[in-house]
């Protein structure tokens, strides 16, 4: 290992998360510090842009002492830093690199930008360091939902994406048209717990024999259907659970034929929507079923944390991959 790998900060911004970690040898956490804009943003339903970076601005610095602090870290004990380039929100990731930039630049450290995505897959890699590669991964948050093959470090292949909204989207928009809180994900979670899954109609989405996923389809057959519904506490739980039934039932059946397809035997899923407790259950048993070794990490590393970018930095500075001060955010940064 060179020095440059030992002790990485990590610094998310891309979404409403501000985030600082501090990692050492690429999967001990010592630090991993959340700093959540939920509730600036929840009065408005949804993530206003604006907003998120002038947060990002306020947030960061504190957001680094705390995490330096709690892993009883000085700035002169780092070796690298770690920085999520995109995608994401451009305003926002540019607050993340921009600091991730002065720090290198003023304390000597080596730089590297991360692509969110990735950063998720390695969520996976700090729940389970020994994973072995090849794996199949979902990739399920409020933006994304693509079933990915991972055959090495840095090795990426896109078998499928959504063509529409992202599973976690579909969620959060249907729980703000239920009145539910922001973001609307977790709180059907919670909802449908009390719930039949099978007690309101719903469609499946997209349940074709390709890796692609629609879901503003479901949205819209969800809107339609509580717009006309006599909403009672059993009606909105019955609802919850249905609505979850039907998209995980589809996220579910494509990963599993990927892995498949593919012939591999590790399955991650990762992403803010892998914290989704019936996806969680259902991935579960579908990988038991199947003899295939299933990772998702714990709540904490599903939804947008610094950790997993400080990860994901850690592989890409044992390959030599190193930024420089050009580095920019990047709105729509591929994967691949
Ligand atoms: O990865 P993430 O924190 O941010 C993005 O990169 O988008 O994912 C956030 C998404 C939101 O749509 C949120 O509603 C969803 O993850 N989410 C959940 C749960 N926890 C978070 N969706 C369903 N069930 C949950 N328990
Ligand atoms: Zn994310």
């Amino acid at each position: 290992m060179t020095s440059a790998e030992s002790l990485i900060l990590g610094i998310e911004t891309s979404c409403d998360e501000t985030s600082v970690s501090v990692l050492a040898h690429g999967s001990d956490i010592r630090s991993n510090v959340v700093a959540s804009q939920a509730d600036l943003h929840r009065r408005f339903g949804g993530v206003v842009p604006e907003l998120a970076s002038r947060q990002h601005l306020e947030r960061l610095l504190p957001v680094l002492d705390e995490a330096l602090e709690r892993a009883g870290a000085v700035l002169e004990d780092l070796t690298a830093v770690a920085v999520t380039q995109g995608p994401g929100l451009v305003g926002a990731l540019t607050v993340g690199v921009a600091a991730a930039k002065a720090l290198a630049l003023s304390r000597d450290l080596a730089l590297v930008g991360v692509n969110h995505l990735e950063g998720h897959l390695y969520g996976a890699w700090l729940a389970a360091p020994d994973l072995a590669l090849p794996a199949v991964a979902l990739i399920v948050s409020g933006a994304h939902t693509d079933v990915v093959v991972m055959r090495d470090h840095g090795h990426y292949e896109v078998l499928g994406r959504t063509r529409d909204d992202a599973a976690g989207e579909a969620f959060d928009k249907v729980a703000r048209a239920m009145g539910l809180g922001y973001p609307g994900g977790p709180e059907l979670d919670r909802l449908a717990h009390g719930g039949d899954p099978r007690a309101v109609p719903l469609p499946l989405p997209m349940a074709d024999e390709s890796f692609e996923f629609s879901f503003s389809g479901i949205k819209t057959a969800a809107l339609r259907v509580l717009a006309t519904a006599s909403r009672s506490a059993q009606f909105d739980a019955d609802f919850a659970a249905s609505l979850q039934r039907v998209v995980v039932e589809v996220l579910v059946a494509k990963t599993m034929r990927a892995a498949v397809q593919t012939g591999v035997s590790t399955v991650l899923v990762v992403g803010g929507v892998a914290a989704n407790s019936r996806l969680r259950a259902e991935m579960d048993r579908a990988c038991r079923q199947a003899g295939v070794r299933l990772v998702v990490p714990p709540l904490p590393l599903c939804t947008d944390n610094a950790a997993m970018i400080a990860a994901a930095g850690y592989q890409r500075l044992r390959r030599g991959l190193r930024a420089d001060l050009h580095l920019g955010a990047s709105s729509d940064l591929a994967l691949v």
